[in-house]
């Protein structure tokens, strides 16, 4: 079913369930993250939002421990190129280099993800669309590409995005269902297709379900 409703969404990416893979240009030349530079890096810049360990306590900055190096990279890339914008992390993206991106992407990627309260009232509208979808519109379930429990496809540049804070998915999926998108490529265009279908209440009852999906890996 997944697959035949991906497709209604046009996304020839999907084939056979499969996202394209880590672009090329990324896996070419990779550095290595060097855990220790990171976790002096993230004291001194990136705590102050996202936690010391990457569990942010303020629900507007994302959690960033345990999601996956390379995604983490990928979105730092963003912020600089571009493809992404806000208006605070452009600018501490801008300031980071190619190699301090690898280093607090290792850091932040061996932090363990703190579990996120349940809310209760939204759970069986959230728990529906997470494994079903809304196939009136053709979307299929967020764990299609996320996984049954949340924890995404490294290899696929697919985020872990159990137990992020309701707030933080809100704000993204209504970027995305308000039109703006996080470049034109073809992960972007994906995740844009998510949030335009989906209305602002079942924005607020899947972002509930994944605040509360508390993944162990
Ligand atoms: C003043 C607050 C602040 C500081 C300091 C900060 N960030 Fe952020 N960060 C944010 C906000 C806000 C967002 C969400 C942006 C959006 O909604 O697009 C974010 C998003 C991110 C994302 C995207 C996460 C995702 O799940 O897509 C990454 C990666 C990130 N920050 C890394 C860093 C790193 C590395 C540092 C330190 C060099 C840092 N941030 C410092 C506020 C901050
Ligand atoms: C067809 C695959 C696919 C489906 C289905 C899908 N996603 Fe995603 N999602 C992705 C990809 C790929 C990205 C990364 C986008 C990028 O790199 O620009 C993403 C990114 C996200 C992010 C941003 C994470 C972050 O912090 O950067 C959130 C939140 C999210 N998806 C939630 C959902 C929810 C909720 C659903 C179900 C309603 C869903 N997704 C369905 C593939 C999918």
């Amino acid at each position: 079913m997944a697959m035949g409703t991906a497709g209604q969404l046009g996304l020839a990416v999907l084939a056979a369930c499969g996202l394209a893979g880590v672009p090329a240009a990324h896996a070419a030349g990779k550095r290595v993250g060097n855990v220790d530079a990171g976790r002096s890096e993230v004291m001194m810049v990136c705590a102050a939002c996202h936690g010391t360990d990457g569990n942010s306590t303020d629900p507007q900055y994302p959690k960033l421990a345990g999601q996956h190096a390379d995604y983490i990279e990928h979105q730092l890339e963003s912020f600089q190129k571009g493809r992404r914008s806000n208006s605070i992390m452009s600018g501490m993206a801008a300031m980071l280099s190619q190699q301090q991106i690898a280093d607090v992407a290792a850091y932040f990627s061996q932090q363990k993800t703190a579990p996120g309260p349940v809310d209760t009232d939204q759970v069986a509208l959230g728990k529906s669309i997470y494994e079903h979808g809304v196939p009136a519109v053709g979307l299929p379930g967020c764990q299609s590409c996320h996984g049954p429990k949340g924890l995404g496809d490294a290899a696929k540049l697919v985020p872990r995005i159990a137990g992020q804070h309701a707030q933080y998915v809100v704000q993204v999926l209504t970027g995305w269902h308000n039109g703006q998108a996080w470049g034109d490529g073809p992960h972007a265009r994906l995740a844009l297709s998510v949030g335009q279908k989906l209305s602002v209440a079942q924005i607020h009852a899947i972002a509930a379900y994944v605040q509360g999906l508390n993944a162990v890996p």
